[in-house]
């Protein structure tokens, strides 16, 4: 195993794309923050299915985090990352904080409207943090698709609205979100959890399967849907941001004495201790969770 190139500069990471598509091979972008996990790895292969040359970016981008999130303790294991990654990428991007933020900014880049709800007003800023290190790692890679997972089901979205309204020529691809056998969705923020908390955690992924059930059974009031998640989540957690029915295009949640669609958000964000943990399911849509374990 030869493992893929680490390059930590723009110019160097710019020739070596170049360089593929000199040689006719497009390009797939999986942009992360590190401490990898089996999610980030099938996102990294659903790169490789889909082209021939895969570049892989770990970077901590600091203007994603509220002045009171965990920057500053987010796990980081540059030579970890690599390892996990061997053979399955062509380069890791690996940029310095100071060249992706040279000197003083003016320019954010902002998707409206779909940041409104979730997360949005529970994190200002993160959304245009994302979109904006996002920007500028699309234009350092110049990919033909980048690939993102749907547990950050709004961020996908929001990337999504943004590379069709600044017409880059990438196609956005969301892949499914990789769960641990008794449920919990793959998060790099999980090492945070002690054993309690984790076994508390749990609780996002049955309080979603549970709603799953009643939805296949022909539950359609979105309140009710709503209330049966939070009824299994809200007692375990430590406090919850939101449990919401929303729109799955718009992100808008639906009022409590609605009838669902036959296909709709559910999502959740919580803290489990000082751990902030977000999962969802579209109902109507996705496989029936499995929460066995
Ligand atoms: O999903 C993530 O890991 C980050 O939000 C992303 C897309 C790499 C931007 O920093």
């Amino acid at each position: 195993m030869s493992g893929p190139l680490v390059v930590r500069t723009l110019p160097e990471t710019r020739a070596a794309c170049d360089g593929a598509r000199a040689r006719g091979l497009d390009v797939a972008f999986v942009p992360t923050m590190g401490a990898l996990h089996d999610g980030h790895l099938a996102l990294v292969k659903e790169g490789r299915r889909r082209a021939r040359f895969v570049v892989c970016s770990i970077f901590v981008n600091p203007t994603q985090f509220g002045p009171n999130e965990d920057f500053a303790r987010y796990p980081r294991d540059l030579e970890g990352d690599v390892r996990k990654l061997g053979d399955l990428v062509d380069v890791v991007f690996a940029p310095r904080l100071e060249d992706m933020y040279p000197g003083e900014e003016r320019t954010r880049v902002r998707v409206g409207g779909l940041t409104d709800h979730l997360c949005g007003p529970h994190r200002p800023g993160h959304f245009e943090g994302v979109t904006t290190i996002v920007t500028k790692l699309f234009s350092v890679v110049g990919p033909c698709t980048a690939i993102f997972g749907k547990k950050d089901y709004q961020q996908l979205a929001v990337l999504r609205r943004m590379t069709a309204d600044l017409l880059l020529p990438i196609e956005v691809v969301g892949h499914p979100i990789l769960r641990e056998a008794d449920g919990l969705a793959m998060s790099s923020r999980n090492v945070y959890l002690s054993s309690d908390e984790r076994a508390r955690a749990l609780s996002l992924s049955r309080g979603l399967a549970a709603a799953q059930r009643a939805f296949a059974a022909g539950e359609r009031g979105a309140g009710a849907l709503r209330r049966l998640a939070e009824s299994e989540i809200a007692p375990r957690v430590t406090s919850v941001d939101y449990v919401t029915v929303a729109d799955a295009d718009a992100l808008v949640p639906l009022e409590e004495d609605a009838k669902t669609p036959g296909r709709v958000l559910l999502a959740v964000a919580c803290r489990v201790g000082r751990t902030r943990l977000i999962d969802n399911v579209v109902l109507g849509e996705d496989a029936p969770l499995s929460t066995a374990g």
